[in-house]
């Protein structure tokens, strides 16, 4: 039989993410605690969910358009206006899609001609890099820094740009760093951006969930909004992850071949979750409010145990992720992680996951509650206390 795969796909590695899960299913231990997640804790809001059981009973189990209800694009574009000042037409520059997920890939193929280069900062979400992969584009991996809190300067997208330069992404709030973009952060980002002519796809999945201020859109500087797609979606803000539910917004130019694709690939995102994000748009402020403050509380509990542990850990004003330094073991991320999790049954994610940049750090998710957290956190002030044992051993073997 001839090879029946795609070099391209065969090519592209599964996600470091995964692995860790999958052991942790394997050890199937009720005993282990997972911060591995990147997924909220709570229920969907019960008044979103009224919603979509009511279209259910309403018996609204149909195709949308394949841009979505424009009952939701209007409730979008209303929500860009009142956070971000940002205008855009539900008709021309709004699509619904299944995720932000999709949203990247669709951004990423409706863009990319051969060879185009497309500027990633690392650490990032997983998926940026295969789906540009996939979308025949050279991936340029800008590296972030810790000494920068990993915001992404001006000056690495600068060094990174060259004349086949079509497209950056923006991964802020970041995950897996926690990292923001302060609008002088972003304003020295958006020009170099107008200088060399480069789309930018801001993926703002997290916006929601800042600490720190409000959550500012690169789309809201000047000259920015005709060069952007900005992505968001429901399943972080809201807690509605498995109801499948994002958007793209930007220049109708883009917007028309993205839907091209979507129509064709998908035809519509899930009617009941549309309806049900309706309600999260027009209701769901309070729950945002809440939930924020859940996570703001077990974000702080965490840097004040990383503290006390002598564990660095730069202050992530975003998203529900932390991201300490274990470059003192003298070990890779992979490999504590792999020990943390057989030996004080705690999955993290290494930073590697995310990118060589990540590689000395762990992102730990808060998306768990503070009880979990409790629990991990004192396993890991046992496992450290055990490491640096083993370093003076190491240093004094005398003493042994
Ligand atoms: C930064 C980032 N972008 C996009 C996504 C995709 O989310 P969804 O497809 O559920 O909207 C995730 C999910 O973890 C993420 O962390």
């Amino acid at each position: 039989m001839r090879n029946p795969l795609s070099d391209v796909v065969v090519d592209i590695k599964p996600s470091g993410i995964r692995k860790f899960f999958d052991i942790v299913t394997e050890m199937n231990d009720p005993e282990v605690v997972s911060l591995g997640v990147g997924e909220p804790d709570f229920d969907t809001p019960w008044h979103i969910r009224e919603e979509g059981i009511y279209s259910l009973e309403k018996g609204r189990t149909f195709y949308t358009s394949n841009s979505g209800l424009m009952e939701l694009r209007r409730e979008i574009c209303r929500y860009l206006h009142r956070t971000q000042g940002i205008d855009y037409d539900p008709g021309k520059e709004t699509l619904i899609t299944v995720g932000g997920s999709e949203a990247i890939d669709l951004g990423l193929r409706a863009l990319i001609n051969p060879g185009d280069e497309v500027l990633i900062p690392q650490p990032s979400y997983v998926s940026y890099e295969p789906c540009a992969v996939l979308a025949g584009a050279k991936p340029v991996v800008i590296n972030l820094k810790a000494e920068n809190e990993f915001r992404l300067t001006a000056q690495e997208v600068e060094e990174a740009v060259t004349d086949r330069t079509k497209l950056l992404i923006l991964p802020f709030p970041n995950n897996p760093t926690g990292a923001i973009m302060e609008r002088e952060d972003l304003e020295a980002v958006a020009r170099v951006a107008l200088e060399h002519d480069l789309i930018v796809m801001s993926d703002e999945i997290y916006g929601e969930l800042t600490y720190k201020g409000r959550h500012i859109s690169i789309a809201s500087l000047p000259g920015m909004k005709e060069r952007t797609i900005l992505i968001n979606g429901f399943s972080k803000a809201y807690a509605m992850t498995g109801w499948r539910l994002g958007y793209a917004c930007g220049p109708e130019l883009i917007l028309r071949q993205m839907t091209k694709i979507h129509q064709f690939a998908i035809m519509c995102a899930p009617t009941t979750s549309q309806y049900a994000a309706v309600e999260a748009l027009r209701n769901g402020d309070a729950d945002i409010a809440e939930m924020r403050t859940a996570y703001n509380q077990r974000r702080r509990y965490l840097m004040d145990a990383f503290r006390r542990m002598g564990l660095e850990c730069f202050e992530p004003y975003g998203g529900f992720y932390v991201f300490p330094s274990i470059k003192q073991f003298g070990m890779t991320s992979d490999e504590f992680a792999t020990r943390f999790l057989a030996e004080e049954k705690v999955a993290v994610v290494p930073g590697s996951a995310f990118g060589a940049s990540g590689e000395g750090f762990l992102r730990i998710s808060y998306a768990y509650s503070l009880e979990a957290l409790k629990i991990a956190i004192g396993r890991l002030e046992r496992f450290v206390e055990k490491l640096r044992g083993e370093g003076r051993e190491r240093r004094n073997p005398e003493c042994t």
